[in-house]
């Protein structure tokens, strides 16, 4: 066999954009190694299966795709080659052993919080299986090598963990502790991002605007600072962050949403559930009126912001009357998207010993009913931007055939019949239709000739 040849390496991930970001960082230290990544595990010298544990039945689903991958691993044995299997991110941090002990065929377990151990992983596990799920008390950041070229939109890792323990959420152990990367670090990596060619980043973070980072001056810089100093990089033209916690959104980080027009008129900031009693219990450290008053306070500095949410429904002790409270900020906030979900328990975390537990039957009840308003609104929301021109970053190839797909600076996904070689730029649409998921328009002939000339 030629040694030349690229190792190929599958991977796959579940999850949050986090996840995604550690895929493309895995990746980016086994290049070096010789492993070129496919999009099928046919063959694969090395698999990752990068996990989330958020919510349920996050262990099953990776013992069935383990159970899927073995024969494609006998396959390789049999040709007399190796595939590496291993499982990566949350759920190998929650339950390493487990899975070490149940699938004889995994090969390394490792942890979001040391994948940048990769390369001597990759020599003990040779000889053994590597189980590797500490929080090192190194820096993972500096450790890794230089990014893979995103194009046009960007992800940027720049808070980790979280220290706010809301009663549902594995996050804080999993995770680990809040931990925000350096200024200077982020500023070098955003730097090299545009000039590979992004237009937008998006920063990220469990809890982003808890982001808290030594700036080169000798202070800690807060996410709005980083943001405003962010928005001055030569080509960088869109900034974008998610996730945030109500009680982090600080008058400097709100007021930059009215001061700095690189960031994006778009906030994701849950609120899970819209009853006190349930957000004492889910300990989010804040009731509904404080939300409010947030709220009030961002459109202030923003008034056109569109705003979105993640929901639980079926939190332990729910009422019907608790439900309504969350219909109700739905209907009274209007979010222009939000995602929401039935509660699951999570092993070990303080709401999984919880009294009162929500009939599976009511919590399906309830979601759909949930799903229809958000629907509704986002609807109502999307057709209050027809008619309006906006600029859009077209990121890919769009829903139909002749069309290509990108994003308003509200987030919201936009298909355009428009040649494939506008993918990559920012150009003026007249938004000609709404959906509840996306919105349709048109180029603005004239402006996209006088933007580019
Ligand atoms: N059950 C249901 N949803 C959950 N989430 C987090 N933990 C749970 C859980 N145990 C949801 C929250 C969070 C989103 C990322 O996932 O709404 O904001
Ligand atoms: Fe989980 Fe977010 Fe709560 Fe942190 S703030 S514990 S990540 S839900």
């Amino acid at each position: 066999m030629s040694n030349t040849a690229p190792k190929k390496l599958y991977i796959k991930t579940w999850g949050c954009q986090m996840n995604v970001y550690d895929s493309r960082r895995m990746a980016d230290i086994l290049r070096p190694l010789g492993y070129a990544e496919t999009d099928t595990p046919e063959g694969a010298d090395m698999v990752i299966l990068n996990t989330c544990h958020i919510r349920e039945k996050a262990t099953d689903k990776v013992f069935s795709e383990i159970g899927r991958l073995e024969k494609h691993k006998r396959a390789k044995e049999k040709s007399g080659g190796k595939m590496v299997m291993a499982v990566a991110g949350c759920v190998a941090q929650a339950e390493g052993d487990v899975i070490l002990n149940r699938a004889k065929s995994v090969d390394m377990v490792f942890g979001p919080q040391t994948y940048h151990q990769l390369p001597e992983m990759m020599i003990r596990a040779t000889g053994e299986r590597v189980v590797n799920t500490d929080f090192p008390a190194e820096n993972k950041f500096d450790s890794l090598p230089t990014e893979q070229n995103q194009g046009s939109a960007a992800f940027l890792s720049i808070q980790e963990g979280c220290d706010k323990f809301c009663t549902f959420c594995v996050v804080p152990y999993t995770r680990g502790a809040e931990y925000s990367r350096d200024v200077i670090a982020i500023l070098d990596e955003a730097r090299r991002l545009v000039d590979q060619g992004a237009k937008e980043i998006t920063l990220l973070g469990q809890n982003v605007n808890a982001f808290h980072g030594n700036a080169p001056d000798g202070s800690i810089w807060r996410l709005g600072r980083l943001m405003s100093e962010m928005a001055g990089i030569h080509g960088l033209s869109r900034l974008r962050y998610m996730t945030s916690h109500p009680l982090d959104m600080d008058e400097e980080l709100m007021a930059a949403h009215r001061d700095v027009p690189e960031i994006m008129p778009y906030l994701h900031l849950p609120l899970q559930a819209g009853s006190d009693k349930i957000l004492k219990a889910m300990n989010r450290k804040h009731t509904a009126d404080d939300y409010r008053r947030i709220i009030d306070r961002v459109r202030f500095y923003r008034p056109d912001i569109s705003l979105s949410s993640d929901f639980i429904v079926g939190f332990p002790g729910e009422t019907d009357s608790d439900f309504d409270d969350t219909m109700n900020m739905v209907a009274e906030i209007g979010y222009g998207s939000a995602y929401s979900f039935k509660y699951s328990a999570r092993p070990g975390t303080p709401a999984a010993n919880m009294q009162g537990l929500v009939p599976e039957k009511i919590k399906d009840e309830r979601l759909a009913r949930l799903q229809d308003l958000i629907g509704t609104k986002q609807l109502e929301i999307n057709r209050r931007t027809v008619g309006l021109t906006l600029p859009v970053l077209f990121e890919r190839p769009g829903l139909r055939p002749g069309q290509i797909q990108g994003k308003t600076p509200y987030n919201q996904t936009i298909n355009v019949p428009a040649p494939a070689r506008l993918i990559g730029q920012i150009e003026a649409v007249h938004i000609t239709e709404a959906f509840t998921n996306s919105v349709a328009g048109d180029i603005q002939v004239s402006e996209f000739m006088t933007k580019s000339a």
